[in-house]
């Protein structure tokens, strides 16, 4: 994969980012790990995540564990290990490690030495999904939707993982840019942006809306499906996961369509290689009919996706982003990367 970031440094030089844009650095945030599903009681995974090298457990009471991944001891990788009662075994001389960290056994010793322990990271499980978060201690929630609560249960699909060339904090610009829905997509709405942000949460919400053109043969489509306005919402979570609510207040012959709901979970793999997960999901809805209604809304999500995707795709696989000259309508562009830099650096590095 290209490493856009350093050509042309000499004659088109840009300067780092404390934060955005940073392949220097991997902020705090909530990283995407798996499907929950992947991981049964009483079995441990290894995981590449953000360059740092993981296992991740479940007991078999069910609790979850992020670990560092190589043993104290003399380093053997406990994703070679297993999982007995609350704690994983390694492979090599089975000292054992609790959800903590810590060491809980050494068979052959009387004593548990002193700095035997792992360093441990908060997990959480949202979304079917497992997440990461390089780092303990109080933490803030993955975040939610703002137009419904996950506990009233929900249908959940794992679209499949692609790459980009960009950072993901360059990536995430997609969401919040209003000019591209014209020049890129070929979509004629003049959009105003609304912008609310919770630093302390590590949240930005963006809502967009506008009214419709009329001018091609998408544009009627969209006006005939969704009515004359168009309304879409971003939630940013950390810089690296981004919760897309489409059709908001679209309406059909006098009716309101139920809106559409992804996530954009991003990782870096290492320095110039960014891995996407898309998530689709829709709230549970109870009978056939809500069951057949919740799986077309799930079709309607991913056909919307792919239809912008590739397009997206052509100014995201070959840009060098720098923003030297943004202009009044690039508001939100600014905000958004001003928000990023305010992140927390990680521990973890990327190679
Ligand atoms: S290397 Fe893990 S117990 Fe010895
Ligand atoms: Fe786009």
């Amino acid at each position: 994969m290209e490493m856009y970031s350093v050509k042309n440094q000499t004659t088109q030089p840009i300067s780092e980012f404390p934060i955005f844009n940073n392949w220097g650095e991997v902020a705090l945030g909530w990283y995407y790990a798996f499907p929950s599903q992947e991981l049964k009681s009483g079995s441990v995974k290894s995981l590449q995540l953000c360059g740092q090298e993981l296992v991740i457990f479940r007991t078999t009471q069910g609790k979850l564990a992020a670990l560092d991944a190589y043993c104290p001891h003399m380093g053997t990788h406990l994703g070679r290990g297993a999982v007995v009662g609350e704690n994983v075994r390694c492979f090599f001389h089975h000292w054992e490690f609790g959800v903590d960290g810590a060491c809980a056994k050494v068979p052959c010793a009387p004593d548990i030495p002193e700095r035997a322990k792992v360093r441990s990271y908060t997990v959480c499980e949202k979304y079917n999904a497992i997440w990461v978060y390089p780092a303990s201690g109080q933490i803030p929630e993955l975040a939610s939707f703002p137009d419904f609560s996950e506990s009233q249960g929900l249908k959940v699909e794992f679209g499949k993982s692609y790459e980009r060339s960009c950072h993901h904090h360059v990536t995430m610009i997609n969401g919040l840019d209003p000019q591209h829905l014209k020049t890129v997509h070929n979509l004629d709405i003049e959009m105003e942006v609304d912008i609310s942000e919770e630093t302390r949460g590590g949240l930005i919400d963006i809502t967009l809306t506008g009214k419709i053109g009329t001018g091609n043969l998408r544009e009627s489509l969209a006006r005939f499906l969704l009515g004359n306005t168009y309304s879409y919402s971003m939630r940013y979570d950390h810089g690296n996961n981004g919760l897309l609510t489409l059709m908001r207040n679209a309406v059909f012959r006098g009716h309101q369509w139920p809106s559409l709901h992804m996530i954009f979970a991003y990782r870096p793999i290492e320095k110039g290689r960014t891995l996407v997960q898309p998530i689709y999901l829709t709230p549970h809805r109870r009978g056939i009919t809500g069951r057949l209604i919740s799986h077309f809304l799930l079709w309607l999500t991913k056909r919307a996706f792919f239809a912008l995707q590739g397009e997206d795709g052509a100014v995201y696989e070959n840009m060098r982003f720098f923003p030297a000259n943004l202009l009044p309508i690039d508001r939100p562009v600014a905000q958004y990367i001003q928000y990023v830099n305010k992140l927390a650096p990680s521990p973890w590095k990327l190679l």
